[in-house]
């Protein structure tokens, strides 16, 4: 029998998020019904309600997010009632081309639930990536459902089902990152700060963070930044080849997603170096770089999406790393919040006060 569960919807572009009663379909055949004890405030869901990702209004905000699974649908196994879950929006379809050539990080089929959750009366909802984990119960496919060690709190686990996740991706993922190695972060918010922290994860030796905030300078100093720059103030490719005997990072990870940021994450790159990036554009920037340059300082220029992870593979292992001790989660949890507090957080978030709000249920 459908269930009715409080949640937070966008009705329409620019309006105000509200907290509405939201039905939740049985599942259906490989389907999952969780439980949210948690989900963080990402910039995707103010992207969602300014109408910035499509028009499918009304949007069903949320999508950081752990919980338990409350129920499964027909033919599920990996994932039965009880189990404590991160929730990802790539689970893998094993069939589409990126997955036949065993590259699945890359999927481009991901599955969603087939059934719709609805408004009381009727309105279909469209869930944020596939999602919409504000609220008290969501509806998702099984296989987007993330079994990780029970021991950890909701609020820190549900961050690695998107930014955080981003972040340390870019870094031990996409970039590569390894003992010994450079890296510049260029952006240290909640994605920067991962990348950072990922990268001491990774046994990076020099961990440069650079950005115009020095509040955010001094958090990625706590995550693992060996030194900063305040690139408000200094030429951040100088500052960067300077701490680096001239030469430049072997990794420059861009976490902020901006044409003038990604030419400094180009030239601040040893040669031969790789760039990352993570941050993402908006549909009307556009990148001039001298073709030479590229050309001539070789390497790679890679984009990492959602960190080219595998959330069965990344989300169990680094949640043990925190366990132990070896990597602080903790630390990107700003504050916690009520399910009616999100427009306020969409504020905080909007000045740079916070790394994440995270939603307890
Ligand atoms: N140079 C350096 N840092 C900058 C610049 C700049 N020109 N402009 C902004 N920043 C910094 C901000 O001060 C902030 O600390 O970049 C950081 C961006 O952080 P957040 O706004 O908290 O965003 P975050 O959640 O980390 O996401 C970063 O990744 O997933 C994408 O959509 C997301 O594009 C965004 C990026
Ligand atoms: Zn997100
Ligand atoms: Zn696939």
């Amino acid at each position: 029998m459908a269930q009715e569960v409080r949640g937070v919807i966008a009705p329409g572009k620019n309006e105000p998020v509200r907290v509405e009663t939201i039905v939740v379909p049985d599942p259906g055949p490989g389907e999952a019904v969780v439980k949210i004890q948690a989900c963080g405030v990402c910039h995707t869901d103010l992207h969602y309600k300014q109408g910035g990702i499509n028009d499918d209004f009304p949007f069903l905000l949320g999508h950081e997010a752990a919980g338990v699974v409350e129920s499964v649908g027909a033919g599920v196994t990996d994932v039965a009632p009880g189990d404590f879950v991160i929730l990802n929006w790539r689970a893998v379809c094993g069939q589409c081309r990126a997955c036949l050539r065993g590259r699945p990080w890359y999927c481009f089929d991901t599955h969603n639930a087939k059934q719709k959750m609805t408004l009381k009366d009727g309105t279909e909802l469209s869930p944020a990536l596939g999602i919409g984990a504000f609220a008290e119960k969501t509806l998702v496919a099984a296989g987007q459902c993330t079994k990780v060690d029970p021991s950890v709190s909701p609020a820190v686990a549900g961050l690695l089902g998107c930014g955080v996740m981003a972040g340390i991706g870019a870094a031990i993922n996409t970039g590569n990152v390894g003992r010994g190695d450079t890296v510049a972060v260029i952006g240290c918010g909640g994605v920067g700060d991962a990348a950072i922290a990922g990268s001491r994860l990774a046994g990076a030796a020099k961990i440069i963070a650079v950005d115009i905030d020095d509040r955010k300078l001094a958090t990625a100093e706590k995550l693992g930044a060996t030194h900063t720059v305040n690139s408000r103030n200094t030429d951040a490719v100088e500052a960067i080849r300077e701490l680096t005997g001239g030469f430049g990072a072997d990794v420059v990870i861009e976490a902020v997603g901006r044409p003038e940021t990604y030419q400094q994450a180009f030239y601040a790159r040893d040669l031969a170096g790789t760039v990352v990036l993570v941050g993402v554009p908006t549909p009307d920037m556009k990148l001039e770089l001298p073709l030479i340059d590229v050309f001539g300082r070789g390497g790679s220029l890679k984009s990492s999406w959602y960190g080219d992870c595998l959330p069965s593979r990344d989300f169990p292992m680094l949640i043990d790393l925190h366990l132990q001790g070896r990597l602080d989660l903790g630390a990107f949890v700003s504050e916690t919040i009520a399910l009616d507090d999100i427009e306020a957080a969409f504020e905080r978030m909007h000045h740079g006060d916070v790394l994440r709000s995270v939603v307890e249920f």
